[in-house]
């Protein structure tokens, strides 16, 4: 049965690689044997996390600079990845741009009254865009694999359901200053379950599976006051810790979930079922 769980020689590309999330996706996978190929904007970040995972875990690792909103740079990623390794056999769509709005101090720009077209865009770009452009060039390798793989988009709780504005209230600001989270998380995380979706039926007959997972909040290091009430909104009374998706996350990747193909998994304390 363990043997369903394993990634032994599987290559799977993992975008916003080195990121607080990433590094645990790539680590389960080099974990259970795999090869992560580490994609993000900094070079010496991929290597640094390329060589630990290599000493402790004695896997192939590979870290590229590689910036998904630049379709030129994906296709010249392509060629090396395939001059390196034969197949694909999975991709994690995890980069994004990720505001931190309970710790802001620049108030104003996140609301919708104010939010500049041109966060819209890079927003977009790196959340909807790059993970387009990922499935159409590392998908479409995928679907030449003659086993098929697996796709693995990285939603949110909040792909489901709205934002609650008043976790990010602060005290003696008022309402125009007050922060929110910026609509363009919604959008993204709305859009990649319909990508999910699109891309499970659309390389099915090649065996590759499109999965979407839907994390809550990962508890680091927010104000005291945020926790407080994000916690009171979860029925598990806590937010999640960063290694806590890895256990779903190769479930997915990996053959025990062979039968699992368009689902939209929610990992979120409970979250969303209040
Ligand atoms: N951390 C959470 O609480 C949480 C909760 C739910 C969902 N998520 C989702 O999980 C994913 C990872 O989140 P995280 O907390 O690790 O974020 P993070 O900001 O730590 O990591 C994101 C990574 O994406 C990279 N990136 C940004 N633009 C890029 C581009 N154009 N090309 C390549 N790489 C790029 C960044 O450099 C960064 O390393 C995101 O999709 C996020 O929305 C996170």
């Amino acid at each position: 049965m363990i043997d369903l769980f394993s990634l032994k020689d599987k290559v799977i590309i993992i975008t916003g690689a080195t990121g607080l999330l990433g590094s645990q996706h790539a680590t389960v996978v080099a974990e259970a044997g795999g090869i992560p190929v580490l994609l993000d904007l900094d070079q010496s970040r991929c290597d640094q996390l390329s060589n630990e995972l290599k000493q402790k875990f004695d896997v192939e690792a590979v870290g590229y600079k590689v910036d998904i909103t630049k379709e030129e740079e994906i296709i010249e990623n392509i060629s090396l990845v395939r001059k390196k390794f034969k197949h694909i056999h999975g991709l994690i769509n995890n980069a994004a741009n990720n505001p931190k709005v309970e710790d802001s101090t620049e108030k104003a720009f996140s609301r919708l009254e104010n939010f500049p077209v041109s966060v819209w865009n890079m927003d977009i770009a790196v959340g909807l865009t790059g993970s387009f452009l990922c499935a159409k060039h590392y998908g479409y390798l995928i679907s030449q694999n003659p086993e098929g793989g697996s796709i693995l988009n990285i939603s949110s709780d909040l792909g489901l359901i709205a934002p609650d504005q008043r976790l990010y209230r602060k005290v003696g600001l008022s309402e125009d200053l007050q922060p929110v989270k910026p609509v363009t998380y919604s959008v993204v995380k709305a859009g990649l379950i319909g990508l999910t979706r699109y891309l499970a039926t659309y390389w099915a007959d090649k065996n590759v599976r499109c999965n979407a997972i839907c994390p809550g909040g990962v508890e680091n290091n927010q104000n005291p006051e945020f926790l407080k009430e994000v916690k009171s909104r979860i029925p598990l009374g806590r937010m999640a810790k960063k290694d806590e998706y890895k256990g779903l996350v190769l479930f997915l990747l990996s053959d025990s979930a062979s039968y699992l193909n368009g689902s939209i998994v929610s990992a979120d304390g409970g979250r969303t079922v209040w």
